[in-house]
């Protein structure tokens, strides 16, 4: 599908609505409707050339899911669906909502979690960024460092949302479109 893909993992919604004002940064024409992991498979995600994956972080410091109490189950559930999958070819970028001030030892550690597996997947990860203006102590997210996607902390940074968002997309835009129009020209 010649289309960037969003796919989000959240319990309170805040992932999906950043997901949606993501799409509509980049534009319809490109950007396809954002889904919920917990309403994906593995071939929903292999058909984007390039793709956009969001994730809240709950427990300690995980992922989304039924043990983190995520009742209609996310990202947790959604990992055996990634045994033996390739995403080499693939331009991944990753963005995570977290709490620093309630979770400063940890946060958007979820993120983390989804760098590793998709790296290991073969995926290029794209969207490195600043952790510049963040106040927490620690973060898995965090490497060589840099983010290894686009923080967010809606709780207690929500004034900083938007233009976050905003310097990301504008950011990561290109490389996501060169993928995109890498694999829609006729071979
Ligand atoms: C039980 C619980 C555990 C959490 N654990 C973490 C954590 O380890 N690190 C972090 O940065 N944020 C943590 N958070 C904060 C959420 O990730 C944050 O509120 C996020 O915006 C929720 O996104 P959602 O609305 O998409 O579910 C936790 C929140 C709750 C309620």
């Amino acid at each position: 599908m010649s289309q960037i893909g969003i796919f989000f993992g959240t319990d309170t919604g805040t992932t999906r609505l950043m997901g949606k004002k993501m799409a509509k940064l980049l534009g319809d024409d490109i950007a396809a409707k954002p889904l919920n992991i917990n309403r994906a498979s593995i071939d929903d995600l292999l058909s984007y050339p390039a793709l956009i994956l969001g994730t809240a972080t709950y427990g300690e410091g995980r992922l989304p899911g039924l043990e983190t109490n995520v009742r209609n189950g996310s990202w947790l559930e959604f990992l055996p669906q990634l045994e033996g999958a390739d995403f080499s070819g693939k331009v991944v970028a990753l963005y995570g909502l977290g709490n620093q001030v309630k979770y400063g030892e940890r946060y958007a550690d979820g993120m983390f979690e989804l760098y590793q597996l998709f790296k290991g997947m073969g995926a290029t990860i794209i969207g490195d960024w600043s952790t510049e203006g963040y106040t927490y102590q620690q973060s898995k997210a965090v490497v060589d460092g840099r983010f290894v996607g686009l923080a967010l902390d809606h709780k207690t940074q929500g004034l900083l949302t938007e233009g976050r968002m905003r310097d990301w997309i504008a950011q990561i835009k290109p490389a996501l479109v060169a993928a995109v129009e890498a694999q829609a020209e006729p071979a």
